[in-house]
């Protein structure tokens, strides 16, 4: 499937059995296109990347060598759920590359979002590139683009300016050539779920809420330390507990929290306790370029709040973001 242009008589895949059909056409393609070679995959756990994953071990099994980058910005056990699908599940050829120090370091006292974002996108680059030298015989590069990604690059090469620089693994060093395997460039977001599922991806994965490619690198507000970090991965968990408890999870496109880099006063076991707030952030959109507020139940709320400053230390007060898009951007930075 070399074409970037969707023809106007692809059906749209909205069942198993198209998804079936789908799946067994590109687990052809590929064959024919990669032969016996090795293709290299980065491996972030989002739908797309797994999907591509998911769907390579079953064309060429072994030869889909996946590169998993913990870059310390993930969520909580999002990492460990990857190798546990991938390598113990699926049996992937999987190689877990642990880059927390990396990234950490390279962040430390820079508070600047945008900074933030390409110092974050360009490590990630090199953390891949790293490992792709140490292989030996890989001919091509799988990525997780999507239909909307080529929309949105054909909206860019005409000179509209994007808000925010998202990142992929595009911009491999010049020394890395690789030929790119691009199997579900076609589909949008909702087709490849179905694929997903029909792969025999797990439910969760397959309809995880979008993740930023920056990760939590974008909610620890300004400068990142490790503790604030630790903070935030802790309320962010909580409340997505909460919300899967609640049934919000399937009703909500998009919810995390967000932690600032400010302190307020608080009082725990009846002395000074000063702490950070969690700012809850629970968005419902289309296609992300507008956001509306979703009302999220007091009792829900309440339980939330005091779970989060019970169980996580450096957490005193718990706010809520009330904004839509526009004006604000669903993520803080
Ligand atoms: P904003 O904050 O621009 O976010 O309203 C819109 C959607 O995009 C996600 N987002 C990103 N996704 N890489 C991504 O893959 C990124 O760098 C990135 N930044 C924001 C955001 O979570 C929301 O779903």
């Amino acid at each position: 499937m070399s074409t970037n242009v969707r023809p106007e008589t692809m059906e749209r895949i909205t069942t198993p059995e198209l998804a079936a059909a789908f799946i067994e056409e590109q687990v052809a393609e590929v064959r024919a296109q990669v032969g016996d070679k090795k293709v290299l995959l980065a491996l972030s756990g989002g739908v797309d990347s797994s999907v591509v994953a998911a769907l390579l071990i079953k064309a060429i099994g072994k030869q889909l060598v996946c590169v998993h980058v913990n870059h310390g910005l993930m969520r909580k056990n999002e990492s460990e759920q990857v190798v546990e699908i991938f390598r113990n599940q699926l049996d992937a050829n999987l190689i877990y590359v642990d880059a927390t120090d990396r990234f950490l370091d390279l962040l430390a006292g820079v508070a600047d979002p945008e900074q933030k974002r390409k110092i974050i996108g360009k490590e990630f680059i090199e953390v891949f590139a790293d490992e792709a030298r140490r292989l030996e015989g890989v001919e091509y590069l799988a990525q997780g683009t999507i239909y909307p990604d080529i929309l949105e690059s054909i909206k860019q090469a005409e000179g509209k300016k994007a808000v925010k620089s998202h990142h992929n693994v595009g911009g491999l060093p010049e020394d890395l050539k690789f030929e790119l395997v691009e199997p579900i460039k076609l589909l949008f977001k909702d087709e490849v779920r179905v694929v997903g599922e029909a792969l025999g991806l797990p439910h969760a994965m397959v309809y995880r809420q979008p993740f930023p490619g920056p990760g939590l690198g974008v909610r620890c507000l300004g400068a990142i330390t490790r503790d604030r970090l630790h903070a935030l991965r802790e309320a962010d968990a909580i409340l997505r507990e909460e919300f899967d408890n609640c049934g919000l999870a399937e009703k909500v496109w998009q919810y995390f929290v967000a932690v600032p880099d400010i302190k307020s006063v608080g009082v725990r076991d009846d002395s000074r306790y000063e702490g950070w707030p969690a700012i809850i952030r629970a968005v419902n959109t289309k296609d992300a370029m507008t956001a509306t507020v979703e009302e999220i139940p007091y009792a829900v709320l309440h339980k939330i709040t005091y779970r989060i400053t019970h169980e996580v230390e450096g957490i005193n007060r718990v706010l809520m973001d009330l904004t839509p898009k526009p004006i604000g951007t669903i993520e803080w930075e």
